[in-house]
């Protein structure tokens, strides 16, 4: 069952708000609720990736690099560097090379970046990679306009990938997007997200992260994909990636997690968003994810105040306003 938290971290709250909030949250974290929730919750930040990538202005590699120490000594175990996509698709992540041989590696976080196919993945490894995640979809145009080829052509690259990537002993992450909706086909069937997750954690891919690209699902549809991708792939070894487009993301997240999700994607100040997916928004904020997860009780092993630095970091360089709630309401107060 996981621990009730008493004692909030909430940086520079008034005491009076403080004392608000933990009233609201004793109500809300019933026992009931708590024991349906995991302990620790394995946060994989994506915002240098996901949040950058759609970026128009090409942002320096050194403000990556930076952006990326800084998430690394927040506390964050996973950070999503780069792609190793073609330049001419995703021109922000070109400086992918740059990007990995720049960073500072803390000891047990890990760097995974994106590989789309094998020339992808021996690139990566050149340039320093230790773990890679591949990227398919629930949905057929969404993969041909994503990635340029059918699901099942994607199924093979992904093959060829996991053969050389178990050669090399790096581990592989695989997506799977649109599972709750497609930006070209609409409704997305939770029978074909758990084919295609089955598929990919068959090949070898140690966790699946179901991405809800464009950030429509409710925690109506959150469930019944779930229940669906779960009698084909263990949960504790599924992920939720939400944008929150619709505003949805945290509660599908807390409905995740009430089914057994233990690992979460996000972006650092919710930036993002897919090349691919017009009008998309970017995934859920890390730092609301971190101040949820807080509030529950469950452990992550962020340091929120440090990862509010590293998002207004990234905020000042992009000369963009936060997307995180948590931001925005610690600024004001
Ligand atoms: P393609 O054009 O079909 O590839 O692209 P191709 O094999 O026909 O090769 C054409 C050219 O691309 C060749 O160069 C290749 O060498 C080059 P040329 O001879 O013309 O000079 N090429 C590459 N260059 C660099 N890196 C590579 C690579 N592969 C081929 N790996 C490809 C196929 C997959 C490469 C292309 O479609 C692509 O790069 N797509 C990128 C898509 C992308 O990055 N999307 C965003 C990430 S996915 C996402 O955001 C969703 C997610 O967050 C989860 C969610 O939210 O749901 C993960
Ligand atoms: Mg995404």
């Amino acid at each position: 069952m996981a621990a009730l938290s008493t004692a909030l971290k909430w940086p520079r709250l008034p005491s009076v708000a403080a004392a608000v909030f933990q009233r609201a949250l004793a109500s809300t974290t019933s026992a009931a609720v708590a024991q349906s929730l995991p302990e620790h919750v394995k946060i994989v930040e994506v915002g240098p990736r996901d949040g950058l990538q759609n970026e128009k202005v090409i942002v320096p590699a050194d403000v990556k690099i930076q952006l990326i120490n800084l998430l690394s000594e927040a506390g964050l175990a996973v950070v999503e560097a780069t792609s190793f996509v073609s330049p001419k698709w995703v021109p922000q992540m070109a400086d992918q090379q740059q990007v990995m041989q720049g960073i500072q590696r803390y000891p047990n976080v890990s760097y995974p970046v994106l590989t789309p196919n094998l020339k992808g993945f021996e690139t990566a490894l050149k340039a320093g990679a230790r773990e890679v995640a591949i990227f398919g979809a629930a949905s057929e145009m969404f993969s041909e306009r994503n990635i340029n080829c059918s699901i099942d052509e994607s199924l093979q690259r992904f093959e060829e990938v996991m053969k050389a990537a178990k050669d090399a002993n790096v581990p592989v992450r695989g997506y799977v997007s649109c599972v709750l909706g497609c930006p070209y086909e609409g409704n997305v069937s939770p029978i074909k997200v758990a084919e295609v997750a089955k598929k990919l954690y068959s090949m070898g891919c140690y966790e699946i992260s179901l991405g809800d690209t464009i950030g429509v699902g409710t925690p109506g549809s959150m469930h019944k994909m779930l229940a669906a991708v779960i009698k084909e792939v263990p949960v504790s070894a599924l992920a939720v990636h939400c944008h929150d487009t619709y505003g949805q993301a945290l509660v599908n997240i807390f409905a995740a997690l009430q089914m057994g999700i233990c690992t979460v994607d996000s972006s650092v100040a919710g930036l993002g968003g897919c090349p691919y997916a017009a009008g998309a928004s970017g995934n859920v904020a890390t730092e609301d994810v971190v101040y949820m997860l807080n509030g529950l009780g469950i452990r992550t092993g962020v340091d929120l105040q440090k990862l509010m630095e590293a998002g207004a970091f990234i905020c000042k360089a992009l000369k963009r306003k936060t997307n995180s709630k948590v931001a925005q309401a610690s600024c004001k107060l």
